[in-house]
């Protein structure tokens, strides 16, 4: 019996860790789309030890210099440009019925990355794995983000509309009402990544948010909920789209060669990486990666990530051409690391959407 409670307790530490599924269903009330995820998460975990960490940890980062006038400008131009997104997150503050969790805060997450890019916060998070397989392209995405509550805030999605499942999704972000991490089926994966680019000072943030510039975790949505039904519509798309923030979105279709890499920044434009053109004297790339570096620059010595994973890919042998193959690397330290919140393995060809809970992991060397 003491046996089996410690090999459980090994087995909870070190194995990968269970996600929640809900449905949203996208022709119901906008306001309660939500509130099952948020009564979810409280019910489970209560308030202090979920989102009370994971928001007190980045009020001390990213939202430590707005002042009350910020928040109102952001939580305006909320109702005035996104009534639907508005309502969403009226439900959310409804379903957490605290003071402390206002409409004017929850637009403030709204534009989370925008802030913090503004703020030159500095978050080292995410990597992209796309390979090129006979059955389409695995498209491997770790999430990464502190503090360790944002474990407990790890949901997955299956879109509902007109009756009918459209997509999935899975992330800890859906309280703010967009996502980082998408699936349409038989159209896209999706993933977006921090980039280190140009940002803009915070009070031309606001200006252009105020104009009704997106949010980058509404673009997604918007290309699960909108005509947008293949990937070159998708990447034409997510090329053109005003965005407030520098950002990577990797991107994978059905068909052969349908994997992009599109590189965004509020100031300058780059051009799209493809499997096909690569820019790099090469015609054919097998797969790709990206953490938070553009790709046309070495990994900075601090964070080699892109290298390992690349060196990984190149080496796998022709049986791990396959979800293996990208489970096996995007499980590897340090691209699984101390803050890797769940990994998704997709393939929109095949329809497959593989996720999971991961723990953070930290190398340890017992020959020290
Ligand atoms: C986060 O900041 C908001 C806005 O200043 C504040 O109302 C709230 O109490 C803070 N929440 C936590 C958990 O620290
Ligand atoms: C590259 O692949 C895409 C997607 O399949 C295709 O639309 C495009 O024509 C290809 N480009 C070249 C130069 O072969
Ligand atoms: C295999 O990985 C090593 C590093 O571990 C790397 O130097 C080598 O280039 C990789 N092989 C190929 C074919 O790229």
């Amino acid at each position: 019996m003491k046996l089996a409670i410690i090999f459980l307790i090994l087995a909870t530490t070190f194995a990968y860790t269970i996600v929640p599924t809900l449905d949203i269903d996208l022709d119901g009330p906008a306001k309660q789309r939500f509130q099952p995820a948020v009564y979810l998460i409280l019910n489970t975990y209560g308030f202090d030890a979920s989102f009370g960490a994971f928001f007190s940890y980045h009020n001390e980062t990213t939202f430590k210099h707005l002042t009350s006038k910020d928040y109102d400008v952001l939580a305006a131009s909320v109702r005035t440009h996104w009534p639907q997104y508005a309502q969403e997150l009226e439900g959310i503050v409804e379903a957490f019925n605290r003071p402390d969790v206002t409409f004017e805060y929850m637009s403030a997450w709204a534009y989370f990355h925008e802030i913090g890019h503004s703020l030159s916060v500095n978050i080292r998070e995410c990597t992209a794995i796309l390979l090129q397989t006979k059955e389409g392209i695995i498209h491997g995405r770790n999430m990464d983000q502190s503090p360790d509550a944002g474990r407990l805030l790890v949901v997955h999605f299956k879109f509902l509309k007109n009756g009918q499942y459209i997509g999935e999704a899975v992330d800890q972000y859906w309280f703010k009402t967009g996502f980082v991490t998408m699936f349409k089926y038989g159209v896209v994966s999706l993933q977006e990544n921090w980039r280190y680019g140009h940002y803009l000072p915070l009070f031309m943030l606001l200006k252009k948010i105020a104009a009704g510039t997106t949010s980058l975790g509404w673009t997604f949505r918007h290309i699960l909920d909108s005509d947008i039904n293949n990937f070159d519509d998708a990447v034409t798309y997510l090329e053109n789209v005003i965005v407030a923030c520098s950002q990577f979105n990797i991107i994978a279709g059905t068909g052969f060669n349908q994997g992009a890499i599109i590189s965004r920044d509020p100031i300058s434009t780059y051009p799209t990486l493809f499997f096909n053109n690569t820019g790099l004297g090469n015609d054919q790339f097998q797969y790709m990666v990206q953490t938070n570096y553009d790709h046309w620059h070495k990994d900075p010595k601090g964070d080699q990530r892109r290298t390992i994973a690349e060196n990984l890919l190149a080496n796998l042998t022709n049986t791990m051409q396959n979800e293996l193959g990208v489970y096996s690397v995007i499980n590897t330290y340090p691209i699984h690391n101390e803050g890797t919140f769940y990994t998704a393995i997709m393939n929109v060809a095949t329809g497959r959407f593989n996720y999971f809970g991961q723990e953070g992991i930290t190398p340890f060397n017992d020959l020290e």
